[in-house]
Order: structure tokens, then C-alpha cells, then sequence
């Protein structure tokens, strides 16, 4: 899977950059009579793009009624209704402006009685779609992709996980009080991701520039689940450009040549 990594001027081009892949992929993938199917991310960075998504929607007519989406991730024990939970967010950010049919849209179950076999349903049914066909990403500071903590295994799947201190702390803005949130997930594993055709990852900020610089440069390896995501070095021009930026925006895309 060759990476290629852009920096755009600003977050608007970079999700602006995105949602056209998406808007293409959807208007092919309904020229072949197949549902789109997207790989879903939740955290301020992905905000720009489902504006734009909402925008294309309603200025341009793009319809959803074609898509299926599955999510990244939930926090266990928050239910879809609870405020701070993903389906949540995905709601109030981007389903409820779309014309996505009833059940199109999938979030884990952060409050499944059986935590391996929702784990394992949620598989299923990514397959059963038809396997993911774009997968959008943000990044941690810990490197997580999705909620896949360090130490993330390459061949890991769907699976409840613990949260390090370090993203509670991050995520703790979403809630009522730092306390509040919760101490584990149910997170898309990296081999899930890795499944996916295309990935774009998005980053934005110069917090997360060392987290970037980390994710290209390391050896792959569990403790920066994100390094995972590499397929083979990167040109020169493209990581001497990322290491000169103080706030970095910028996206990686990863395609798969099938
Ligand atoms: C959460 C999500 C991740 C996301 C990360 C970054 O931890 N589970 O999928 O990438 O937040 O959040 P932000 O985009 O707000 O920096």
C-alpha cells in the first residue's frame, strides 16, 4: 500500500480534499449499482469534512441514500442517547443532514452485554458490506488510530480496549468532568483499518506534528499503532516538508491497487 502524505494550507483544503474523494467514490459506486461504504471518524479533526459533506448534500444534491457507514469506535458503557457517546456526535455532526436509509449507519455497542461477540458482529458486518471502501482517521497523541492504544498488534480486530491516561485527559473536553470519562472502548482493530481500500488520515495543529513525525519515521511497531499504516519509506520531499512545519495540516492517504 503506497502512502503518500499532503500538506494543505489550511483545514478547509485538506477536508475539502477528502470530501471529493468521497463525493467520487459515492457517484461510482452508484454508477455500478454497489453501495459506498465508509469507514467513519469521530474528534474535532473530522468536523470540516462532514460540514463539507453536509454541504455537498445540500448545495450540490450528493445523496447518501447509497452509503453505508461503519464507525471507528465507541466508549463503553455510553449509549447512543448519552451526549458524549459517538453515535452521538455522528448524529448531531453528520447523520441527522443526510439521506442515509434507517440502519445504514453503524457504531459499535459501548454497552453490549457480550463485549467479544458485538466485537465480532461488528466484523461480520463490515465484510458482509463488502468491506470498507474509505476509511477516515484522525490521530491521538498517543498514536492511537481509532481507539487502538499502544501496544496495538498489526493482525489486531474489532476489540474492547483500554484507554491511556493521556487520551482520557485529551477527551476529557467532551465531558462533564475529566472523571467522567470512561477507561475503555470498542475499537475497529488496525488490521480492520487496514482492510479498508483507501485511508485518509487527517492531522491538524502542531500538536499533533511529533505524533506525525513519529508515525512516518518509526520502524512499525505496536507501541505507535499508527506506524502500522506505513507500507514503505516516504519520499524525502515529502517528510523534510512535515519536519519545516510548526502547525501542521496535512492528510496521508493510503491506497490499496486493487
Ligand atoms: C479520539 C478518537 C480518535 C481520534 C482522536 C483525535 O480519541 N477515538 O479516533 O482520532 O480522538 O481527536 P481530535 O481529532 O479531537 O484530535
Amino acid at each position: 500500500m503506497p502512502i503518500h502524505v499532503q500538506v494543505h494550507a489550511d483545514k478547509q483544503a485538506a477536508s475539502g480534499a477528502v470530501a471529493a474523494r468521497i463525493r467520487d467514490l459515492i457517484l461510482l459506486r452508484q454508477h455500478e449499482g454497489r453501495p459506498a461504504v465508509l469507514g467513519l471518524a469521530t474528534g474535532s479533526t473530522p468536523l470540516p469534512l462532514y460540514a463539507e459533506l453536509i454541504r455537498l448534500h445540500r448545495d450540490t444534491g450528493l445523496s447518501f441514500r447509497n452509503v453505508i457507514t461503519f464507525n471507528l469506535d465507541e466508549y463503553e458503557g455510553l449509549s447512543g442517547d448519552r451526549p458524549e457517546s459517538y453515535r452521538h456526535f455522528m448524529e448531531v455532526n453528520l447523520f441527522r443532514h443526510l439521506d442515509l436509509r434507517p440502519g445504514a449507519t453503524h457504531v459499535p455497542d459501548g454497552t453490549a452485554t457480550d463485549q467479544d461477540q458485538a466485537c465480532r458482529a461488528y466484523e461480520d458486518a463490515i465484510r458482509q458490506a463488502g468491506g470498507l471502501d474509505l476509511q477516515v482517521l484522525g490521530i491521538g497523541r498517543t498514536g492511537h488510530i481509532g481507539f487502538n492504544e499502544p501496544p496495538s498488534a498489526r493482525e489486531s480486530r474489532t476489540r474492547r480496549v483500554h484507554l491511556d491516561e493521556v487520551t482520557r485527559r485529551d477527551n476529557a473536553g467532551f465531558f462533564r468532568q475529566p472523571e467522567d470519562v470512561p477507561h475503555g472502548a470498542l475499537t475497529m482493530g488496525v488490521a480492520t483499518i487496514m482492510d479498508a481500500r483507501q485511508v485518509e488520515l487527517l492531522a491538524f495543529g502542531s500538536a499533533k506534528a511529533e505524533i506525525i513525525r513519529r508515525t512516518l519515521h518509526e520502524t512499525p511497531h505496536a507501541g505507535c499503532p499508527a506506524t502500522w499504516l506505513q507500507a514503505h519509506p516516504r519520499s524525502e520531499e515529502h517528510t523534510s516538508e512535515l519536519q519545516s512545519r510548526q502547525y501542521l495540516v496535512c492528510r496521508l492517504l493510503l491506497e490499496k491497487k486493487t
